[in-house]
């Protein structure tokens, strides 16, 4: 295993999209930022120096961060932002994970242009469990905005509405040839007749979940989030924000052009999307060259799901199977209830709320809005003892029981805001339901848990019941995930080994659920002795 170094320069860059051109925050002038590669064991080290005049951490998504919670990245939760001017160095082993991950600015929404693919290889000469694909390419998917996207989650946290939908997304920063004025920005992606393709396929969107094709293709999943899947053939994948999905292709087809596409899957009703479509090319590389200037072949177009077909993402979501062995914890010492959902505060004086009926909107986890410390991180406050940061009294379970998915009374609306973590034993086995909610709105949920990779063991719609839903649970080959999309109007439980000491973000990760407080922190205590313990702080930890 080798130790790898990298530079990131975080830095304000000029972009053309969608014939305008605006300053966007970039890391080294790329967009979206470089993509890193490396093999399972070896050692990432990252020198992030802040140019830019936001501040700003990198989150590295997915990655365990096995006694490093230092590099974990969020903000005010692992570690004080960087400031302009300042800069801190990420460093971490990869502890057997493989497959494909990203890595993503965790500050506001900064994500929005800061992210980038983070590819991790078997250990050198260990074998993929499939064929090795001729090529392999990542298929990062984004959101573009015209506006600044911090202006535009300013704006929307001053009025309390619903903030501004996307002007296009896109395919490794390109919108693709179906938007105005981008002809010239289509990303190709090459093929051959006979040639097999791995997709390492990233949904970077901040707000939206997204289904994704290829035309006249099929797909046979193998990965996801970094975990072997027992492969298995689709047209269609869904992922929601945070996911990643590794697929393959083959150049079985005519030799032509086929587009490559993607669009939203929408499941709250009545809310506003971005109902548009991004698109790269597969090209052939024996297909007939499009003429120069000339009229160009249209690709062959894609097939994509409704926006709001759940019955295809659910058929998607139940074809994911575990392929190596899947150690599901039997012994449960925490069994949680978590409630995710959305929710609505009453306007503030001297605000001008533009939420339902003069609110604002809000959003929370058993009914607590989460709240960002403002001068210290979490596990700073946690480790060394610093009280009045947060409290350590989140609860097991939501504070009414009530029915989550139906008409839900107006007294359950309101969540309080707190900065509330649930500490829990090192080694001890979790349960967690995650319940959606139907308050206000009700729609899919992407939660990740920052620090775990989990087992998804059982999904359904409805409201969770511990008394005949347990039968549908998987111990046998689950899927591992470190982002499960709960279903809208529906629950999923995950079961995970809490052996990792730290304090770990658990979000949704639309990211103006974020903003709204739809978050909570894991805190896992430190076991026995150094290797069951979190390591001390680098030295150059960003000042608070
Ligand atoms: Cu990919 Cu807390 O995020």
């Amino acid at each position: 295993s080798s130790v790898l170094t990298h530079d990131f320069v975080v830095q304000a860059t000029k972009v053309t999209r969608l014939c305008k051109t605006r300053e966007i925050i970039t890391v080294n002038g790329q967009y979206p930022g470089p993509t890193l590669e490396l093999n399972d064991g070896d050692t990432l080290v990252v020198k992030v120096v802040n140019r830019a005049r936001y501040n700003v951490t990198i989150h590295w998504h997915g990655i365990r961060q096995l006694r490093t919670g230092w590099a974990d990245g969020p903000e005010f939760i692992t570690q004080c932002p960087i400031r302009p001017g300042g800069s801190y160095t990420y460093r971490f082993t990869i502890q057997g994970q493989v497959g494909t991950l990203w890595w993503h600015a965790h500050s506001s929404w900064l994500r929005a242009t800061v992210y980038g693919a983070l590819i991790i290889h078997p250990k050198e000469g260990a074998p993929y469990p499939f064929t090795k694909p001729r090529r392999e390419t990542p298929i990062m998917l984004g959101e573009w905005w015209d506006a600044n996207p911090i202006d535009v989650v300013q704006e929307a946290t001053r009025t309390g509405g619903v903030p501004n939908i996307s002007d296009a997304y896109t395919i490794n920063g390109q919108p693709g040839d179906l938007y105005n004025c981008s002809r010239n920005d289509t990303v190709i992606v090459p093929i051959d007749v006979g040639e097999t393709h791995l997709l390492r396929v990233i949904n970077a969107a901040l707000n939206q979940e997204l289904f994704f094709t290829v035309a006249n293709h099929k797909f046979t999943v193998v990965g996801a989030d970094a975990s072997y899947l027992k492969p298995f053939p689709t047209s269609v994948i869904m992922l929601g924000p945070g996911q990643t999905t590794d697929v393959l292709i083959s150049g079985d087809q005519p030799p032509a052009r086929y587009y490559i596409a993607a669009r939203a899957y929408q499941s709250a009703q009545g809310a506003p999307f971005d109902n548009t479509t991004t698109t790269a090319i597969l090209e052939y590389k024996s297909a007939p060259c499009p003429a120069k200037n000339g009229p160009t072949t249209t690709p062959a177009a894609p097939v994509l799901p409704a926006f709001n077909d759940t019955a295809t993402v659910t058929a998607f979501t139940q074809s994911l199977k575990s392929s190596g062995n899947a150690l599901v914890p039997n012994k449960i010492d925490e069994n949680l209830f978590f409630t995710v959902g959305l929710g609505l505060f009453n306007c503030p004086k001297n605000f001008k709320c533009q939420g339902p009926n003069g609110t604002r909107f809000t959003a929370s986890m058993n009914n607590i809005s989460f709240v960002l410390p403002s001068n210290i991180s979490v596990l700073q406050a946690y480790t060394q003892g610093i009280p009045g940061v947060f409290t350590a009294d989140f609860p097991a379970n939501p504070p009414t029981q009530f029915d989550y998915t139906g008409n839900v009374p107006r007294s359950l609306w309101q969540p309080v805001p707190g900065t509330k973590t649930y500490k829990v034993k090192f080694g001890s086995s979790v349960q967690l339901v995650l319940q959606g909610t139907n308050i206000q709105t009700a729609e899919n949920h992407p939660i990740h848990l920052h620090g775990y990779d989990f087992y998804i063991i059982a999904e359904g719609f409805g409201n969770f019941n511990p008394k005949t839903d347990t039968a549908k649970f998987n111990l046998v080959d689950p899927p591992m995930r470190n982002t499960v999309a709960v279903p809208v109007n529906g629950w999923a439980v995950i079961r995970f080994v809490a052996d990792n000491p730290g304090a770990w973000l658990m979000h949704c990760h639309l990211d103006v659920h974020i903003t709204w407080g739809l978050a909570m922190v894991l805190i896992v205590e430190n076991g026995v002795g150094p290797s069951q313990s979190i390591e001390p702080p680098p030295a150059d930890l960003p000042p608070c």
